[in-house]
């Protein structure tokens, strides 16, 4: 939530701020605010409501010189969207500008005393109170600025990515992050550059950065970072202990920012599903002796199969992923899985023992709840196994260990690879498992491993048969609510289906175990309701083709994804999508598919504006 961009160097400011906003624009796109040293040397600050874009426009006549800038996109959480609550924010003496992503906990005592020692605010941001405290310390202690952020920090509670600009001196940006991600890239300079002078680049993950140099540190918990024209960093911690960063080399690639001549992320992104799995799978499945090598779990093989129980903690989609990897897991490796909402198990007391293992789940890997969660099994002494997304994120390095799902960068903000991606590396991590515990035969294993192998050429298949899928959305499209029903491992991809048409259209939809429908839910089942169908071959076919007779009877109209070649449950569908034949505990993998471009066309054809649904934003650094 917010993305942060900022710039020293010998190269214009602006452009690489903008660019860097459009990147990051997924995080939030309430306002968008940049500021700068501009050639004469004043602080200069431009904002506006709504995207990137309106921000270009309101800086269009503006002196947009300066070869220092911060930028910011905002997902509001204190004070509405407007342009005063846009960041960047100044100090009272316009001296300084700051930009903020996370929450500052305790800024309505800090802001009662700020006020009561003279200091006035022009906005309902915690943001501004961190700007004038900083101020204000370092008016009141005489101090240098970097002193005075270490003075500030250590008087907040909450968490936050920030980065500052000092009119007096442009050749230095500060930055600090706690639980809010911040990566710097150390760039190259060009021909314009001065002997020995530097560039660097802040941005809330790399992908303001990469254009320009594949070398980064990810600052970490309580460091704050004093970059400097002249080529020196300097990281301390919250103590002023200097600290010594790692430089780490991206593996991102630029064509993966892009929407590749798709209309919208979201589709390039269904559309990569294929070869995302087979990057998923790359390494891990020999293809020859048909075995999983998973290096996360070889590495900690003790603590996983001692493990009493698996609690697995994530949030939206991720925690879809997580249902349906329990069922896999219990299934294959015999063991106990719980999955929990990381938002309602880091507060409720949960039973931990130190002998569970905890899996985090997280497309992001910055989401707040999963990382409190994390941090709160670990308290416990609990083994956490993390399966990210985002290399370099805040829970791939929190966790004990892990998976990465090597989708590449998921912009949508509404999920789709990433959820495929988590299933496969859930089903490795199964099959891992089973086969040091010796909970499947030789001869199933195998052949569970070979239909994992088979999964990308089925899902292109998917893709290929789902082209009709357009012309039921433009149907669908006047609905104003829709069932999802599935069962056994479709049950969690109803609810995929269901959030993913909320999410992106504004319909109201929901997910149902389909047995569940008789006890309430079906009382709203008539001619109006469209009933979305879950029903591949294997599993439990016979008894949800009663669960859709009992539908059928009551005027609904059902849209069903069946196994190839179906035509029980395809006579009684108004609408039906075929996914090819696969075994039962990977039907997910393939009948999501259609779901997922279900709501995209429902969501277009609405003119809903697909990769950026309101409200949302893609990465949930807030709790
Ligand atoms: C829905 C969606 C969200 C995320 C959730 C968790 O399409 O994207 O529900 O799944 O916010 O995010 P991560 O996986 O980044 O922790």
């Amino acid at each position: 939530m917010c993305g942060i961009v900022g710039y020293i160097g010998p190269k214009d400011a602006y452009p690489i701020l903008i660019k860097g906003l459009h990147r990051l624009e997924y995080r939030g796109y309430d306002s968008a605010g940049v500021s700068l040293i501009n050639q004469s040397g004043s602080l200069v600050v431009y904002k506006a409501k709504g995207k990137v874009a309106a921000l270009e426009a309101a800086a269009e006549e503006k002196d947009i010189s300066g070869t220092i800038g911060i930028a910011h996109t905002r997902w509001a959480t204190h004070g509405e969207p407007n342009t005063t609550n846009a960041h960047p924010h100044y100090s009272q003496s316009h001296s300084l500008s700051l930009v903020h992503n996370g929450i500052i906990e305790n800024y309505k005592t800090l802001r009662t005393e700020l006020e009561k020692n003279g200091m006035t605010f022009q906005s309902e941001t915690d943001t501004e109170v961190l700007v004038q405290l900083i101020e204000y310390l370092q008016t009141t202690h005489h101090c240098d600025l970097i002193t005075a952020v270490h003075l500030a920090l250590k008087n907040v509670i909450g968490a936050y990515a920030i980065a500052i600009l000092d009119k007096r001196n442009p050749n230095q940006l500060i930055a600090a992050r706690k639980g809010s991600p911040l990566v710097i890239g150390v760039g190259k300079g060009n021909e314009t550059a001065a002997p020995g002078e530097a560039e660097f680049f802040l941005g809330s993950d790399a992908t303001p950065i990469i254009e320009y140099t594949n070398q980064v540190i990810y600052l970490q918990d309580e460091e704050i970072a004093l970059l400097n024209r002249n080529g020196k960093q300097l990281i301390t911690n919250l103590e002023s202990v200097q600290q010594t960063p790692q430089l780490v080399t991206l593996q991102m690639n630029l064509d993966e920012l892009e929407k590749g001549g798709y209309a919208h992320f979201m589709l390039k992104e269904i559309f990569e599903q294929p070869n995302a799995i087979r990057n998923c799978l790359r390494g891990r499945i020999d293809r020859d002796t048909l075995s999983i090598k998973l290096k996360g779990v070889d590495e900690s093989k003790d603590r996983l199969l001692t493990a009493r129980r698996i609690i697995i903690c994530a949030c939206g989609t991720s925690w879809h992923a997580a249902l349906i990897g329990k069922y896999f897991i219990e299934e294959a490796a015999k063991i106990p899985v719980d999955v929990e909402y990381a938002s309602e198990f880091r507060y409720r007391n949960p039973v931990i023992d130190k002998d569970d293992v905890v899996i985090a789940i997280s497309q992001s890997g910055e989401t707040a709840d999963t990382l409190a969660a994390i941090q709160l099994a670990q308290s416990h002494g609990c083994f956490v196994y993390g399966i990210c997304n985002v290399v370099g994120s805040s829970i791939a390095r929190a966790t004990d260990s892990g998976t990465f799902i090597h989708v590449g960068p998921e912009i949508g903000v509404a999920s789709t690879k990433a959820f495929t991606g988590q299933l496969v590396s859930l089903i490795m991590f199964g099959l891992a498992l089973a086969k040091e515990k010796k909970t499947l035969s030789e001869t199933l294993y195998h052949e569970i491993i070979n239909d994992l192998t088979l999964i990308p050429e089925k899902m292109q298949q998917t893709l290929d048969n789902s082209k009709g899928i357009e012309q039921f959305a433009k149907i669908f499209t006047y609905c104003k609510n829709c069932i999802y029903l599935g069962r056994g491992y479709n049950y969690p991809v109803a609810l995929e289906g269901a959030l993913k048409l909320k999410e992106i259209s504004y319909i109201h939809a929901e997910g149902y175990p389909a047995a569940e429908m008789k006890h309430g839910p079906i009382a709203l089942v008539d001619e109006e309701m469209p009933v979305v169908v879950i029903a591949p071959r294997r599993g439990m076919y016979e008894k949800i083709v009663s669960n859709i007779q009992e539908i059928k009877s009551r005027n609904g109209r059902i849209l069903s994804i069946v196994t190839e070649g179906d035509t029980q449950v395809k006579n009684m569908s108004d609408f039906c999508i075929e996914v090819p034949d696969t075994r039962d505990s990977f039907a997910p993998l393939l009948s999501v598919i259609p779901l997922q471009l279900l709501s995209y066309h429902i969501a277009v054809a609405k003119g809903r504006n697909v990769d950026q649904p309101r409200n949302l934003a893609k990465s949930v650094t807030v709790e």
